[in-house]
């Protein structure tokens, strides 16, 4: 065939492979579009929010005059100004915990910790109420392999809850990834949460959003629940991500837009593990995201050693936070938020650390409670406010200015009495004879200490407070503040890095123009590249190409990713980059987008360079090193890619990503039909077969290097005078170049470079041509 009749129908080819997979992209996200017929891509319009809002807050006008007295006493005196003075007034308070994942088979910490926080820590909190933010079961096997909803685990969560024999503590709970792990849908059998969480109802009602109200004398409280498992839930590892459909994210809108002193949002995924969908009224996340103050979420634990100490963020363009929560699980982390007229503040507390042995299942119905811990002293400051995670455009931060006592809860079962404070500002005690004094009560153990605020006046400062029991328990708080209303830096470092960036932005609605679309460019710009190079090794370019089209249009491999489904339409999935498929219904995953960008890097563009060396020794491309070498010399025999070890190192390497595959068929339903029906497995052993033969004979076929060098910017940058360098192809080539009329190649050498290399260059100059055409001949 001529190579322009190739080249053609490889455009061709791609061409109609983009169509294919625009058609897939645009299947895969119908759901994050609105089905009302919105564009694709929606700017918020801004009259029409402003009436929106203009409506909803006459609504609530409305409904205010209509009925509440106490929204009429708001109304009548609208001017009354909070003062933080001494009073046990405006303050409530509410704690959060996250990643339970009650276990029947791990020991250490996950149930042994949940039952030691609902026995130690409720009792001396007494919050108002509790929030789970989601993974309430673990799911996983005894060899962390597979995974599945297990009844002992929610039996375990919710009996745990009913018989908490201290506190009628109000419960709010929702789903994590590893509730909805190997789970064909919501109405499911197997969705043990809709029988045992204690708030199924409320997301059954609200498809997966539900609110409740705070509403005490000085305000309204909103909190909104956010269920954002897959409709459908694959098992481990392909189900780490969570999403809004567009009708979702209408019923969040409806929820958010409802006025209050605060809202503040719950969700397992932080934000950047989500993909949103855009409202009917083209609202995308980012645009609702302004009507709440805070979203609290859990789900990376704490990622690994420390990197994850911080993940806490403030979005200067929502004004809002982003509060990720360490885990129960390993960490017995726990949560405590306070909002003292209308300034937020929060603590994050560790249980005490314990080695009792815990008990796995309760067969008989009954919990074993493990024995009651000592608790350290927990202080919470909510007056003056950490200044790192003021919201300047959402809290009274003013109230600090004129406020008149530094204010602390305190929670502890030791007496109020039997505690001795050290107060300190700035490392100097306040000695000034007053001590802090108790007004609370047992339900808000409110401390206040006089204080006059314009003493520290310019910039930051730290107030650490201490207390210390008489049985010698200790507890520590310290925080940044500012008076005058500004923010300090979080200085979350790496951690608060990740929440703040995108991970799933790949198909997120709001990231698409930067996501798939460049995401696909890239693959096809390379695959054009490539096309453009004509090859010394024909099979691995077409290979790439092809298998590079493959990954672009067609299902990567099936698998039993649902093995509680009951049909076989339930139990397998087809996977693309995409998401997946069963039946006819896609499920839009971002974990497909993750494991195809791992692939198409670790399999396709580490071969793919790997194959690169073979054939251009990196000795040619790195300029100072130019050096044109004549088949045959024993330098380039020498090089690095053709040492035992660098074989050797891909072997390895090979070997690793073939056992890849292998934890992926142990995950989904071994061999059949995960890696028999798989395109991965056919790239790796088309790899294989590769690296084994064809590449052996590296070297030999010199011409081919400079032919390739050239379509490599590897001559770049030496550009002294142009060589003119005639060059001979193997015959395939040498078609494509008759084509092409020119055969010469402008392969830029350095004045070193070509003034040393007279003797490297003449085997150029002297027509290799002939001598080329000689040997392929022979
Ligand atoms: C915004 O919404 C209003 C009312 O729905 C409409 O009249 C106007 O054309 C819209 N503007 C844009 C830019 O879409
Ligand atoms: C718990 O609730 C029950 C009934 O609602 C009530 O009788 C009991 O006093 C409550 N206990 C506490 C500690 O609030
Ligand atoms: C809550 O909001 C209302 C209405 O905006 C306001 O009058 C009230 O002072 C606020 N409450 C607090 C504690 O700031
Ligand atoms: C704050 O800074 C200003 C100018 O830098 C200074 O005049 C003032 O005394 C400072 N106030 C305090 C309380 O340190
Ligand atoms: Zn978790
Ligand atoms: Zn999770």
């Amino acid at each position: 065939m001529k190579p322009i009749v190739v080249a053609w129908s490889c455009l061709l080819l791609t061409f109609l492979c983009s169509l294919r997979a625009c058609h897939l992209y645009w299947s895969s996200t119908k759901e994050f579009r609105s089905m009302e017929g919105r564009p694709f891509r929606h700017n918020s319009n801004k009259t029409e929010l402003e009436q929106r809002r203009v409506l909803s807050s006459l609504a609530a006008v409305e409904a205010a005059q209509q009925q509440s007295i106490l929204a009429l006493d708001i109304d009548s005196q609208p001017a009354q100004e909070h003062v933080l003075g001494d009073r046990p007034d405006g303050l409530f308070y509410f704690t959060q915990i996250s990643d339970l994942h009650i276990s029947k088979y791990r020991s250490k910490g996950h149930t042994l910790h949940f039952l030691q926080y609902i026995q130690s820590v409720l009792p001396v909190i007494r919050p108002e109420f509790v929030v789970v933010t989601g993974d309430l079961t673990d799911a996983k096997d005894h060899r962390r392999i597979t995974s599945q909803q297990y009844l002992e685990e929610w039996k375990t969560y919710k009996m745990a809850i009913d018989q908490q024999p201290w506190t009628n503590t109000t419960w709010y709970d929702m789903r994590g990834n590893h509730d909805c792990f190997d789970l064909p849908s919501w109405q499911s059998k197997v969705n043990l949460y809709r029988t045992y969480g204690q708030s199924a109802d409320r997301v059954e009602q609200g498809k997966g959003i539900y609110t409740w109200q705070h509403s005490p004398s000085y305000g309204d409280y909103q909190f909104v629940a956010i269920d954002a498992c897959p409709k459908r839930g694959p098992s481990r590892p392909f189900n780490f991500f969570g999403y809004l459909t567009s009708s979702t994210m209408d019923r969040l809108a409806t929820a958010l837009q409802k006025p209050s002193n605060h809202t503040f949002v719950f969700s397992h995924y932080p934000t950047t593990t989500m993909i949103f969908g855009v409202s009917k009224d083209g609202h995308t996340f980012k645009d609702l995201a302004k009507h709440y103050s805070i979203y609290f979420c859990g789900h990376l634990h704490r990622l690994i050693a420390g990197l994850g100490d911080v993940l806490q963020s403030y979005d200067p363009a929502t004004k809002t936070l982003e509060l990720e929560l360490g885990d129960m699980k390993d960490h017995g982390m726990y949560r405590i938020v306070a909002v003292d007229n209308d300034l937020v503040s929060f603590v994050d507390a560790r249980l005490p650390p314990s080695t009792q042995p815990s008990p796995l299942i309760f067969p008989d119905d009954t919990i074993q409670w493990p024995t009651k811990l000592p608790l350290d002293p927990v202080i919470l400051i909510t007056n003056p406010k950490d200044a790192r995670f003021a919201m300047d455009a959402k809290e009274p931060l003013h109230r600090i200015r004129s406020s008149t006592h530094i204010r602390f809860l305190v929670f502890t079962d030791v007496p109020p009495d039997a505690l001795v404070f050290y107060v300190r500002i700035d490392g100097v005690v306040i000695d000034d004879g007053t001590a802090p004094l108790f007004v609370g009560d047992e339900k808000q153990p409110l401390w206040v200490l006089p204080w006059d605020p314009s003493a520290y006046a310019n910039g930051s400062h730290v107030l650490s407070i201490q207390v210390r029991t008489l049985n010698g328990l200790m507890g520590e708080s310290s925080i940044l503040f500012r008076t005058d209303g500004r923010r300090a830096k979080i200085g979350g470092g790496a951690g608060e890095w990740i929440i703040s960036t995108r991970m799933s932005s790949v198909i997120d609605q709001q990231g698409a123009v930067t996501g798939p679309r460049s995401l696909r460019r890239h693959i096809l710009v390379g695959a054009l590249r490539c096309l453009q190079l004509p090859s010394a090794q024909p099979s691995v370019w077409y290979g790439t190409f092809g298998f590079l089209l493959a990954l672009l249009t067609l299902p990567w491999f099936r698998a039993e990713f649902i093995p509680s489904g009951e049909t076989p339409a339930e139990r397998f999935g087809t996977f693309y980059m995409y998401g997946m498929v069963f039946g006819q219904e896609w499920v839009p995953l971002a974990d497909t987008w993750m494991y195809a960008a791992e692939q198409v890097c670790l399999d396709v563009g580490v071969f793919f360079a790997v194959f690169l060396v073979h054939v251009i020794p990196s000795e040619l491309l790195v300029c100072s090193h130019v050096k044109l070498t004549l088949p045959g010399d024993p330098l380039l025999r020498r090089s690095l890619v053709q040492s035992p070890w660098f074989r050797g190192v891909e072997i390895v390497y090979w070997l690793w990503r073939i056992s890849e595959l292998m934890a992926l068929a142990s995950f989904y339903g071994g061999i059949w039909p995960a890696l028999v029906q798989n395109i991965l497995v056919l790239w790796l052993l088309f790899v294989g077969m590769t690296l084994g033969t064809s590449l052996c004979t590296v070297g030999n076929s010199l011409n081919e290097l400079y032919w390739m060098t050239n379509g490599l910017d590897g001559c770049e940058g030496c550009a002294k005078g142009p060589l003119k360098a005639t060059m001979v192809m193997t015959d395939q080539q040498q078609q494509v170049a008759e084509d092409c009329h020119v055969v010469e190649l402008d392969c830029r050498l350095s004045a070193s470079c070509s003034s040393g290399s007279s003797a490297s260059s003449t085997p150029f100059n002297r027509s290799p041509r002939a001598k080329n055409r000689k040997r392929s001949r022979g």
